[in-house]
């Protein structure tokens, strides 16, 4: 769809000031581009606008519904599905999670890589390591499941955690096998399904003669044939398939990834012939600029170079950060870029107050998809300056109605690379950075030392309080069916919600009496009842997700698993952010103890239970909870579970850091410092006052020896 999103829309209007005529225009034009955004994804696989670009038109659409009810059309974009998963499928909870990869742009983040696994183990800079390098192919990964040499099922990555069940069509696909001899009892097979170019042509030409949509790229048509209801279809469509991963697997498939990828071709796998084993960085960056040389005789696409620690045992020491290996990364190559004219540039307020200027183009085509909006991250990024006030763009500012260059690296959102003064229009002016916010009018404060400007406003906002709430709901927060970002702005604009506690008090306001839902547009009997019955499903929630709900800057999913596994329960966790408010002390010791939480987070979470509102706010909400205390790690068998271990001196065969890790991992609590608490000293040679002091306490002290024995084999 070429619409053109930038200037079509009235959508700078703020809601409260559109004319009942304006609205129904506007209604009319997003049903229009939301329904056909719909098609695009669902039926052709091929989005020509970003998700958060469609998430945003979506919100507009259901602000102005629920500011014109009587102006709702039938055909309302809001009644429909979300963009998110296709119907139909069943779905599958991964055995193993299937993790996405960090990325490198550059040869020092090839070194930096290196350096930091090296670093990590404790390996020095001349002893050997060795990567695999390969291609990188911007296809779908996909899981193949076989047990006693049959496949039984092919699901594809989902959110890595829970995938669809597509194996019907992985059946039809030629590189895929049925049937392997040979293999271990249980093997999940993992690789990318794609389309190569002479077939995604011929693909096209088919669809243009059927009068059928095109598609924008190989990697959507792989998407769309795979993801097709009728198997049928997906036969018609040539898609292929490289191993390069597994899953869950009964017995080894070697102790290397090379070995490993070998045995998967002898079991009749199609693995990629650009496989090469690299042992120093250098060796990779030359692998990476082979492999680039050839990008465009391939026939197909790949979109980097992914290395991978070759010794599986090191692989299994290094384990994982929250989303993906430590022992892989994927060198990207560099992204595709365009040029078009900056429209405009409009404030958002997110969550946590920050005021993100975001860039509305005429629609441009980068790299098969169609961009309208970029972000430009902060007012010193606009005039010319990185966060540590270096120039960008040798100090060129940029102004709207400029030429500007775009760029996408990865599936991030569109970014500014540049712009071309020579086409700068004579009467564009320097951008002036809103200093109070767009939303509520509050000062917008931008703080020494921060890059961002955010609004004062705190809770009184109704963007953060609305972003707020969105994020309370989300998915990997309290995850409330039948309640979404729509349902929310909704309500927050007819007054029925203005802090997370009320969800929690809405069966009790709304369920009877004068207002009720039921009686609401869009709803009737059963599907208020339903929401009532999902909210109440909702009070008993874990301490990982209510802290991860509560929105406070920093702290994502990962930390907030971390932290909550770290106290355990929720009275212990506000006791010791209590205690650690003046950002000193034991309390505060303990918790930047906590691995993976640094100062930044750590102040941000004491500071957030400091603000008597915010507390105030919380304090509502944990009275309607029910918290459940964090699940453990599941350290059945640990010896060391629920201990409290202190390294000390040299360790010689681990570093600290994989020590700790390792412990952790094990349900051991690592700290710092000896006390009367503490279960385990582990200590090595030159181990001074901590090894005096645990003497004195009568504390079990092994040496490194000692400690890799207890915990041999787990
Ligand atoms: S390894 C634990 N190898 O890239 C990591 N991934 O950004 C497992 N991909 O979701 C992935 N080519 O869909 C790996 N040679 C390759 C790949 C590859 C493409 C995709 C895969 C993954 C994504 C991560």
């Amino acid at each position: 769809m070429t619409a053109n999103w930038g200037s079509s829309l009235s959508s700078d209007i703020a809601i409260q000031d559109l004319t009942e005529t304006q609205a129904r225009a506007e209604l009319e034009q997003l049903a229009d581009l939301l329904n056909q955004a719909n098609a695009d994804y669902h039926g052709q696989d091929a989005p020509q606008i970003s998700d958060a670009e469609f998430d945003r038109l979506k919100l507009r659409n259901a602000a102005i519904e629920a500011q014109f009810p009587k102006l709702k059309r039938d055909d309302s974009p809001s009644e429909r599905v979300g963009a998110t998963v296709a119907d139909g499928f069943s779905k599958v909870t991964h055995d193993v999670a299937m993790l996405s990869l960090s990325n490198a742009f550059d040869d020092e983040d090839v070194i930096d890589f290196d350096a930091r696994i090296r670093k990590y183990l404790g390996i020095p800079q001349d002893a050997e390591l060795a990567y695999t390098a390969e291609p990188k192919i911007d296809g779908l990964s996909l899981s193949l499941r076989y047990e006693q040499g049959v496949l039984v099922q092919a699901a594809t990555r989902g959110d890595g955690a829970v995938g669809e069940n597509v194996t019907t069509n992985a059946k039809t696909i030629a590189d895929i096998p049925h049937r392997l001899s040979g293999a271990p009892d249980v093997l999940e097979v993992r690789g990318e399904v794609y389309m190569s170019h002479a077939d995604f042509e011929a693909l096209n030409a088919r669809q243009t003669a059927n009068g059928g949509k095109l598609f924008a790229n190989p990697r959507n048509a792989a998407a769309g044939s795979l993801r097709q209801l009728d198997a049928e279809i997906t036969r018609a469509r040539p898609l292929r398939f490289f191993a390069y991963a597994w899953g869950a697997v009964s017995q080894a498939l070697s102790d290397t990834q090379y070995g490993a990828i070998k045995r998967l071709e002898t079991l009749g796998f199609s693995v990629n012939p650009l496989t090469g084993i690299c042992k120093t960085p250098q060796d990779l960056i030359t692998h990476y600029q082979q492999i680039e040389a050839q990008r465009a005789t391939l026939g197909y696409d790949i979109d980097g170079v992914v290395y991978k620690t070759n010794d599986l045992a090191l692989q299994g020491r290094l384990g994982f950060r929250s989303t993906t290996p430590r022992w892989a990364i994927a060198h990207k190559f560099p992204a595709e870029l365009a040029w078009t004219t900056l429209e405009d540039i409009t404030i958002q307020v997110g969550r946590t107050g920050a005021l993100s200027p975001v860039a509305r183009l005429k629609p441009v085509t980068v790299g098969g998809v169609v961009v309208s909006n970029a972000t430009l991250h902060n007012e010193d990024y606009i005039k010319g300056f990185d966060s540590k006030g270096v120039e960008i763009r040798d100090g060129k500012d940029i102004r709207i109605g400029d030429w500007v260059q775009v760029y996408r690296a990865g599936d991030v959102i569109p970014k500014i690379a540049d712009t071309d003064l020579s086409k700068r229009p004579e009467a564009a002016q320097p951008y002036i950075f809103p200093t109070v916010c767009p939303e509520c009018g509050s000062d917008a404060i931008r703080e020494d030392g921060d890059a961002v400007r955010r609004c004062s406003g705190g809770l009184i906002c109704p963007a953060q309080a609305v972003e707020k709430l969105k994020h309370f709901v989300s998915r990997a927060a309290f995850d409330i069916d039948g309640l979404g970002a729509k349902q929310v702005e909704q309500f927050y604009s007819d007054g029925w919600i203005a802090e997370p506690a009320d969800i929690f008090a809405l069966k009790a306001r709304y369920g009877s009496g004068m207002q009720q839902l039921k009686n609401r547009e869009g709803w009737g009997e059963k599907s208020a009842e339903k929401l009532f019955q999902a909210i109440e499903d909702k009070r008993k929630i874990p301490l990982s997700r209510l802290i991860f709900a509560l929105g406070i800057r920093h702290v994502g999913e990962a930390a907030s698993n971390l932290v909550a596994q770290h106290f355990g329960n929720w009275a212990a966790f506000e006791d010791a952010m209590g205690q650690a408010h003046a950002h000193e002390g034991p309390a505060w010791d303990d918790l930047i103890g906590v691995d993976g939480v640094g100062t930044v987070m750590a102040q941000s979470l004491v500071n957030c239970f400091a603000q008597d509102a915010e507390r105030a706010s919380i304090d509502r909400l944990v009275a309607a909870l029910d918290i459940q205390d964090a699940a453990r790690p599941d350290t059945a068998g640990s010896p060391v579970a629920g201990k409290t271990v202190v390294f000390t001196g040299t360790l010689e065969k681990m570093t600290r850091a994989e020590a700790k890790a390792r412990a952790e991992r094990l349900g051991a609590k690592v700290s710092g410092s000896v006390s009367a608490k503490t279960d385990i000293l582990v200590a090595g040679p030159g181990a001074g006052s901590k090894a005096k002091k645990a003497a004195e306490l009568g504390i079990e002290t092994l040496d490194e020896d000692g400690w890799l024995d207890l915990i041999a084999g787990l």
